[in-house]
């Protein structure tokens, strides 16, 4: 196996007529790294590791594997791994000789062969599948047939676009944690493309959330869930209930209080940076496993538009008023509300966060 090795992206940009599909964007991928490149149809992810595969031609830009420039390299000669959502398998071929290809391509004599595709299979759990055909493999081995056969020829970098995105949930979910225990046994640096934000945050150390051909933010799966930077990526990552406001003044410790642009104005606290001053307008985000419910004595008070039990707790879709989007609250415990049809919402100090649009960060 390879030593791992960096991947870089040097002002990347790619044009198509008049669409700009990529501005210009820069990305490192530590050695022995996942990065998952996250974003709504259209932003640009296969573009992105098409030229990093060179498949595509950049207009600008350039592309480092271990320090060296490819970006006039053929794909083929630039050590990649690359695994797509259809897998592209050949049909008329067994496992085995699907997994074997990439090796004869390259002269390897057949005994090698044979080492390496049994010890790939071994890998992916595979091993008494040499001699299948394809079309008798199940979605899920198709798929490992293809990481398995992505990696046979030691690749430096794995590519891997919506790897999983023709299985269905369950087996989707223990392949995510199946894919990323071998990428971390074997260390490879790695670049996984998804739309799919669950899938994004179970399988890398950083996220770069791409939109519209540029990367939004890039952070660790905790960073980018946490602390999202703007509205787009805090509601692209999973539901956020969006609360406008203006600076009151600072708190104690690096909090600040902000006046909601509800009726009566209610003021709560919310971590922000300094350098910030105060009538400054503002926009709040909170995850609605960060809100919680309570019965009396709260000062936001809302009406209970609807709950549904999901297993692990309770889903409320709530009015508040004098805000235009109904607020969701995922709750531990089933909460009555009171004679007046409202529950008051406990507001987190420490889950709100302060987002970059409205004059803030
Ligand atoms: N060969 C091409 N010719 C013209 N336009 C293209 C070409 N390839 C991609 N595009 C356009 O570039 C933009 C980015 O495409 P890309 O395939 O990178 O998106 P994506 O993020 O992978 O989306 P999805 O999640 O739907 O796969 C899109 O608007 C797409 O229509
Ligand atoms: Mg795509």
């Amino acid at each position: 196996m390879n030593a791992s090795v960096p991947l870089t992206l040097k002002s990347i940009s790619k044009r198509y007529g008049n669409l700009h599909a990529l501005k210009p964007i820069s990305l490192h991928v530590a050695a022995g790294e996942m990065l998952a490149l996250l974003g709504p149809s259209g932003c640009g992810k296969t573009t992105t590791l098409r030229i990093i595969a060179g498949f595509t031609t950049p207009n600008t830009g350039n592309v480092l594997i271990g320090g060296a420039d490819v970006t006039d390299l053929p794909p083929n000669k630039r050590g990649l791994g690359m695994v797509f959502q259809n897998y592209s398998l050949f049909p008329h071929m067994t496992v085995g000789e699907n997994v074997a290809y990439g090796l004869k391509m390259r002269g390897i004599g057949a005994a090698e062969r044979t080492r390496k595709v049994r010890a790939m299979l071994d890998l992916v759990r595979l091993s008494n599948f040499e001699d299948r055909e394809i079309h008798q493999m199940s979605g899920g081995q198709q798929q490992r047939v293809a990481l398995a056969r992505s990696l046979v020829t030691d690749p430096k970098i794995l590519l891997l676009d919506e790897p999983l995105g023709a299985l269905d949930r369950n087996l989707r979910e223990s392949m995510q944690f199946e894919l990323r225990a071998i990428q971390k046994r074997l260390g490879i640096t790695s670049i996984i493309v998804t739309h799919d934000q669950e899938e994004a945050l179970t399988m890398s150390d950083r996220i770069a959330v791409m939109a519209d051909g540029q990367i939004v933010q890039v952070g660790t799966p905790l960073d980018i869930y946490e602390r999202p930077e703007n509205q787009f990526v805090s509601e692209f990552l999973g539901t956020a209930n969006i609360f406008e406001g203006t600076l009151a003044g600072p708190a104690a410790d690096g909090y600040w209080n902000v006046r909601l642009a509800l009726p009566n104005a209610p003021v709560v606290k919310v971590a922000g940076p300094k350098g910030l001053s105060s009538s400054d307008r503002v926009r709040i985000a909170v995850r609605p496993e960060r809100l919680s419910i309570k019965s009396k004595d709260e000062a936001l008070r809302a009406r209970v538009r609807g709950v549904v039990f999901r297993g692990s707790y309770y889903a409320y879709e709530l009015d508040l008023p004098g805000s235009t989007k109904p607020i969701y609250v995922y709750n531990s415990e089933r909460t009555e509300a009171g004679e007046d049809g409202t529950i008051g919402l406990a507001w987190p100090e420490t889950y709100a966060i302060l987002l970059n649009e409205g004059g803030a960060r």
